[in-house]
């Protein structure tokens, strides 16, 4: 979760329970800016290798395990429409696409989106600059995969994106996230108090139960020393024939 300038405790709160739409849009704007500036550069370290630090090491090969498992859920094959929501710099979707699926990539800041397609080249995964949310709106996909997106979000618009990602009706939903159990240090120190927040996987997935049609059927945690994450598989609970 991003720290953002709320006046007034609880506002926050309220502006979700009174429109979550708007308030989601809000926190996406404050997500883009975030990711346009410094916060965005030492992102870019671990999500693209480069690590300096111990932690930032450990995160590295924490999100290679994570991304082999989302590889692995995902079962990409041809003509399974993926949509990867907050694709970064573009390696899981590359992954995917290798694989033989129909992939796109969504980011919110234009150089990243520009680096992913750069090193995709032409028979690689599509990829657009813009909100997810939007072309989830625009466009049917079979399985959308979130991976270190929800995070940078409260915990109120945490349940507003999956029930936005539910309401496209994708058939399954490939998540994952820091857990609340990864120590602080290196990195997400210098992102400052509440900023990278990690999630707390059961109170996140008792609010998915009680407020998305979203069920989660198998999950699995990563740990390499300092750093967590919960990989989860969702699918989305229909009636019979619906
Ligand atoms: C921590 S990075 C993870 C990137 C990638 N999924 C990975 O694991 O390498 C989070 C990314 O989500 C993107 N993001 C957050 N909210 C988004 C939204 N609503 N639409 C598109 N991208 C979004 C950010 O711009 C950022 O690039």
């Amino acid at each position: 979760m991003l720290q953002r300038s709320t006046p007034e405790p609880g506002l926050e709160r309220d502006a979700h329970q009174d429109d979550p739409r708007a308030a989601l849009d809000a926190e996406v704007r404050e997500v883009r800016a975030a990711y346009e500036g410094a916060r965005g550069r030492d992102a870019a370290r671990v999500e693209r290798g480069a690590a300096e630090t111990w932690a930032e090491h450990n995160a590295v090969e924490g999100r290679r395990l994570v991304r082999e498992i989302v590889l692995e859920w995902v079962e990409p094959r041809a003509g399974l429409r993926v949509l990867d929501a907050g694709c970064g710099y573009g390696e899981l979707a590359r992954g995917l696409a290798a694989a033989g699926a129909e992939v796109t990539g969504v980011d919110l800041v234009e150089e990243r989106v520009a680096a992913a397609r750069a090193a995709a080249g032409p028979a690689g995964p599509t990829f657009a600059t813009g909100s997810f949310l939007d072309r989830l709106a625009a466009d049917r996909f079979d399985v959308v995969v979130l991976v270190e997106v929800l995070e940078d979000y409260s915990p109120a618009a945490r349940v507003t994106v999956l029930r936005a990602v539910a309401a496209a009706r994708p058939a399954r939903v490939v998540l994952a996230f820091r857990t609340a159990d990864t120590v602080r240090g290196g990195l997400w120190d210098r992102f400052g108090a509440g900023r990278a927040d990690r999630i707390h996987p059961i109170e996140l997935l008792r609010r998915v139960h009680v407020d998305t049609p979203l069920r989660q059927r198998r999950q699995r945690t990563v740990g390499v020393r300092n750093y967590r994450a919960q990989v989860g598989d969702l699918v989305l609970d229909r009636p019979p024939g619906g």
